[in-house]
């Protein structure tokens, strides 16, 4: 297992990708602290790893709330006695617009979960393990994050936010044992996609070099790899699980 001995945290992870990327660390050995919102999904998340005889506890954590944040690291001390491995995986989007149409609160809503939440995340989780013997981040990008998005400009300019938070905090803490990437994920099927019509499913489908979406797993298997010592060289990096999309 890649993670005997190590402690977990992952926000946003009562579904979807997080959800995914909780039950594979926690199938791996980790002690997961999982956190969502949404108290009832968080909570079965940790039933199923508890279930699956893993370690598992939840807190509620709007990445909105800087008090939230905060919390979790101490939270994830209490309960399991440290922490080594943290997945920044909140993210919302907004209804595609034109840039003109779009309103300041609307900016502000994707704008405090999806980057100021990142950011304050960050801030606790690196204050920890720089004096607690280091650790490891992943944040969750996008492509929206390394390439352009028309219609979608407070989304796509979060996640180039979080992209230049991944590289320059990896920077900054290279040299003390702390390691901070991102992935960049493509066209998902998590809940917003598959509540899709099909038709509009297959045309996300068909702008995909591989002609499928990516399921939450691989977006799992990337991090899991990111967050564990085979990637103990890898510092800074973005790395698009796309099925070949970003070079299309
Ligand atoms: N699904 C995709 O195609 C895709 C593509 C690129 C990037 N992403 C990114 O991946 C991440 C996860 O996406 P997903 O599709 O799994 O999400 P999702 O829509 O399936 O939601 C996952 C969870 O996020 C929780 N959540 C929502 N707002 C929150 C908040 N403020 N604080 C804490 N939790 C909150 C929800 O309750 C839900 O349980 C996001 O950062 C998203 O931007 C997703």
């Amino acid at each position: 297992m890649l993670f005997e001995d190590k402690v977990a945290l992952v926000t946003a992870a009562g579904a979807g990708i997080g959800e995914a990327i909780a039950l594979r660390l926690a199938a791996e050995g980790a002690a997961v602290v999982v956190s969502d919102v949404n108290d009832a999904a968080g909570q079965s998340v940790v039933d199923a790893i508890i279930s699956a005889g893993g370690k598992a506890a939840y807190m509620h954590a709007n990445v909105a709330e800087p008090d939230d944040v905060n919390a979790l690291v101490s939270f994830a001390v209490e309960s399991f006695g440290g922490l080594h491995l943290a997945v920044n995986n909140a993210g919302i989007g907004a209804m595609p617009k034109p840039v003109q149409d779009v309103t300041d609160a609307e900016w502000d809503r994707v704008m405090n979960v999806n980057l100021r939440g990142t950011f304050i995340a960050m801030k606790a989780q690196v204050k920890h393990f720089s004096a607690n013997g280091g650790g490891a981040i992943v944040n969750t990008a996008s492509l929206a994050g390394i390439s352009s998005t028309p219609l979608l400009t407070p989304y796509g300019a979060s996640k180039h936010g979080v992209v230049s938070l991944t590289r320059s905090v990896a920077i900054e803490n290279a040299s003390k044992g702390i390691r901070i990437n991102a992935v960049a994920p493509g066209a998902i099927e998590t809940a917003s996609l598959a509540s899709l019509p099909e038709d509009a499913r297959a045309g996300y489908a068909a702008q995909v070099p591989m002609k499928r979406l990516g399921q939450a797993h691989e977006i799992a298997n990337a991090v899991i790899w990111l967050l564990s010592d085979e990637a103990s060289f890898v510092t800074g990096v973005v790395l698009p699980v796309d099925g070949g999309t970003v070079n299309a």
